[in-house]
């Protein structure tokens, strides 16, 4: 069984290298790395800490491009591959426009697709923007789905996905970050050059560790965050640690709100294990990131949502995380509280995790084997051509099949 996995975002590399090594050692299956490239720096770091090596990159990458460029750029790229590659199975994770796009160049290619951490919802299309709308319309053309909570699985079912087409997992982020620690844990010098590369942060104050990168908050939310992490670094007993991501639309917001106040510390994006060390030594999150939330939810590290809305609700129920909005002094009050309130700072950090075991991409891979009887590669992909020249004796019709019942 051929299985090409897609990926081309930051986080996207992170929850799917779980999967393609779980895909690598698995017996039967032969599996094809495609990286859109959708981005650069960011991706790289993250394929290199984990050893991803694509077959293929599509470097769709462009400074400051639109959606619909990135989306346009990936359907080709990745329709190419599968025309060259003829998977079995295309898997996409989350909600990305690569996510997107990957489902949607399999979907005209006839080659069912299989969608990791599925179910994710909102409810409002504006929030997350785009990708609601984009994981709603990845449900619609995915064949088998992984919803990695009870919750997640429950929106899919809600939305018509028969029972039989999805698995509940887990998060892989929980298996990256077992992975991760592992590593961290068995290796003395690397944990002694994260100590020295930090030492500066090393003041004996708290530390905050802050991430922000959503488009909707490009509205006024971002600027409203970093007002709050201003006035939370001018308490004079924190380090605030932001590594900034490379939109340029939220560094010249950060940089403009952020730069030289004492006690922030602007970073260029870390790597996923420099990233993980601080992660474990913050006194608490704050981010709009929904795989921070996760691990930090994962590692009993309070974390504050600056969102209107989360997807991640499972993490508010269990109380390790808080959705604060995007206003100023509703942030800066939830940060003072969990600086002064030692009760409820210790509750935060003994609420349970509920993304999962670790186990989520052992889950995915086995399901995707019991699947063999999985349609076979359709050539229904040569728009050109029409489909009945191009079928071959015992090939099937329609590769395809919808699961949802109100259709595909
Ligand atoms: C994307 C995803 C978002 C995900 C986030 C994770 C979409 C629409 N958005 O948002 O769902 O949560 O990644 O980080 O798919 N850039 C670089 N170098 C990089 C990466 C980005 O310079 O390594 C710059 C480029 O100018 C790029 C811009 O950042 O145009 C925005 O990148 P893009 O992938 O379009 O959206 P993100 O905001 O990163
Ligand atoms: N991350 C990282 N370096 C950083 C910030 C985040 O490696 O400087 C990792 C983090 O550990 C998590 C992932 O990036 O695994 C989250 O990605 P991001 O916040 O970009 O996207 P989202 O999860 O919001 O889609």
């Amino acid at each position: 069984m051929r299985v090409l996995t897609v990926f081309g975002t930051r986080p996207e590399a992170v929850k799917l290298a779980p999967v393609a090594a779980a895909l690598a050692a698995a017996p039967g299956i032969t599996s094809i790395l495609c990286a859109t490239g959708q981005h650069r720096a960011m991706l790289d770091q993250v394929m290199a800490i984990f050893g991803l090596v694509p077959r293929h990159d599509l470097a769709v990458m462009r400074h400051d491009q639109g959606l619909s460029d990135v989306t346009a750029a990936v359907i080709a790229g990745v329709a190419a591959v599968i025309a060259k590659e003829r998977p079995h199975w295309v898997i996409v994770q989350g909600d990305t426009t690569t996510t997107l796009a990957a489902a949607l160049a399999a979907f005209h290619a006839g080659v069912p697709v299989a969608h990791v951490e599925a179910g994710l919802r909102t409810g409002d299309v504006g929030a997350p923007f785009p990708e609601e709308m984009q994981r709603r319309l990845v449900t619609r053309l995915a064949t088998l789905h992984f919803p990695p909570t009870a919750a997640a699985a429950a929106n899919l079912r809600a939305e018509g996905v028969a029972e039989a087409a999805m698995r509940v997992t887990g998060n892989t982020v929980i298996d990256a970050l077992h992975a991760l620690r592992a590593r961290l844990d068995s290796d003395p010098a690397l944990a002694r050059a994260l100590d020295a590369r930090f030492a500066p942060l090393a003041t004996g104050r708290r530390l905050v560790l802050a991430t922000a990168h959503r488009r909707e908050g490009l509205r006024g939310g971002l600027r409203r965050t970093c007002a709050a992490l201003r006035l939370a670094a001018g308490r004079g007993d924190v380090e605030i640690v932001l590594p900034v991501h490379p939109n340029p639309a939220v560094r010249a917001t950060v940089r403009d709100m952020l730069a030289g106040v004492p006690h922030v510390h602007l970073l260029e994006p870390l790597d996923p294990l420099a990233f993980l060390h601080l992660l474990r030594r913050a006194h608490l999150v704050v981010t709009d990131s929904g795989g921070v939330v996760e691990e930090a939810a994962a590692l009993g590290r309070p974390v504050l949502i600056t969102r209107e809305t989360t997807e991640r609700r499972e993490a508010v129920a269990a109380g390790g995380a808080r959705l604060v909005g995007t206003a100023t002094g509703a942030i800066l009050a939830a940060i003072e509280t969990l600086l002064e309130d030692g009760a409820a700072w210790a509750a935060m950090v003994r609420a349970p995790n509920p993304f999962g075991d670790g186990r989520a991409a052992a889950r995915i891979v086995a399901r995707l084997r019991a699947g063999a009887a999985a349609p076979a590669v359709a050539d229904l992909s040569l728009a050109t051509r029409p489909a009945r020249r191009r079928r071959t004796a015992g090939a099937p019709a329609r590769a395809v099949r919808a699961t949802s019942r109100q259709g595909a």
